[in-house]
């Protein structure tokens, strides 16, 4: 066993397809350039402790799961468990049933769509499996991974640790998994985050209302929500960012139909396509969070200022290619 370990895991946004994705329908996700980072030691007291820079809580699970708070109350444990449930399955994996402490640290906005929980997660896990020297392959980071997401919502796609996990452009289905997509162009993602923090799962639970309500014409508009998929995988791999954007604007009208997007959110969208955006669209569960938009060759810094000027924080990512990585200490 090591001393001590590192590891890290990247954000995602949804170009195409989220809530159609809870569904068994596709959903295309790309990795981007911010990460959660994980370090872990061993811990004598036999806990996991985990300790959460970025969202300033910490505290202990014993290994009955008891949760005992050092930072930031008995309200910082649902934050904490999906870390706890990811360090868990790797140390049960392992056979083992020693004591961990986690160091997380993150530069993923929280509760704004961008995956920032299963990058946590996911980079946990993998620093652990490295800790202990074990022989585990990113599928088994990805189940670990999952495994947590239940804990942030009852009925995950597993998108998010999957994006996480694997890293760059990629199809994702459920019961399927992942495959990757090579697309001709860069794709330069303007992300504007509303600011306004939501849950994932009541959002999920909203989609899943109206579904049990109007069950005829949701399929139908889940069954655009795949087509757009399939065409999106199309012209992501020929290079034609018009129709990225315009498969956008209408995987962001479907979310709009299904009523997981707001205000804020449109607000942002709006302002993105005034100042030029060649699509633009909320990404995640909506409710609030985050939009992206797509910029023209150049038109990036006039989409930004009218993000900001609509009320939002803008900046611009790109795909990362790597996924979970171990780090060197
Ligand atoms: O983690 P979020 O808020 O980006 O949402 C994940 C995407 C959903 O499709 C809404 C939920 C899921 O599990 O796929």
């Amino acid at each position: 066993m090591k001393s001590v370990s590192r590891a890290s895991a990247p954000a995602k946004i949804i170009l195409f397809g989220e809530h159609f994705v809870v569904y068994d329908k596709p959903a295309i996700v790309m990795a981007i350039n911010l990460r959660a980072y994980a370090t872990a030691r061993p811990e004598r007291s036999g806990k996991i402790v985990v300790e959460s820079k970025s969202m300033n809580i910490s505290g202990s699970f014993t290994p009955d799961g008891a949760y005992q708070p050092i930072l930031g109350g008995l309200d910082g444990k649902e934050r904490l468990l999906p870390i706890y449930m990811a360090v868990r399955k790797i140390l049960s994996l392992a056979g083992e049933n020693m004591g961990v402490r986690l160091e997380v640290d993150s530069q993923i906005p929280v509760a704004a769509g961008l995956g920032s929980s299963a990058a946590v997660s996911v980079a946990s896990a993998a620093a652990v499996s490295s800790l202990l020297e074990l022989n585990v392959d990113e599928d088994d980071i990805f189940r670990a991974a999952l495994e947590a997401e239940r804990m942030v919502h009852e009925n995950p796609s597993g998108v998010d640790p999957a994006t996480s996990t694997y890293g760059g452009l990629l199809i994702y289905r459920r019961g399927e998994g992942i495959r990757r997509l090579n697309a001709k162009v860069d794709l330069p993602i303007i992300i504007g985050d509303t600011r306004v923090k939501r849950v994932t799962g009541e959002m999920v639970l909203r989609v899943s209302e109206v579904r049990r309500r109007y069950p005829e014409v949701v399929s139908r508009i889940m069954d655009s929500g795949e087509a757009i998929v399939k065409t999106g995988a199309e012209v992501l791999q020929s290079g034609d960012l018009k129709a990225v954007g315009d498969l956008m604007n209408i995987n962001h009208a479907l979310l709009c139909a299904l009523g997981v997007s707001n205000e804020d959110l449109d607000r942002l969208v709006y302002a993105a396509r005034k100042a030029g955006a060649l699509g633009a669209k909320l990404t995640g569960a909506g409710g609030g969070g985050c939009v992206i938009a797509l910029p023209p060759p150049g038109g990036a810094d006039r989409i930004m200022e009218a993000i900001e000027r609509a009320g939002g924080k803008a900046f611009i990512t790109c795909m990362s290619r790597d996924g979970v990585k171990i780090e060197k200490q």
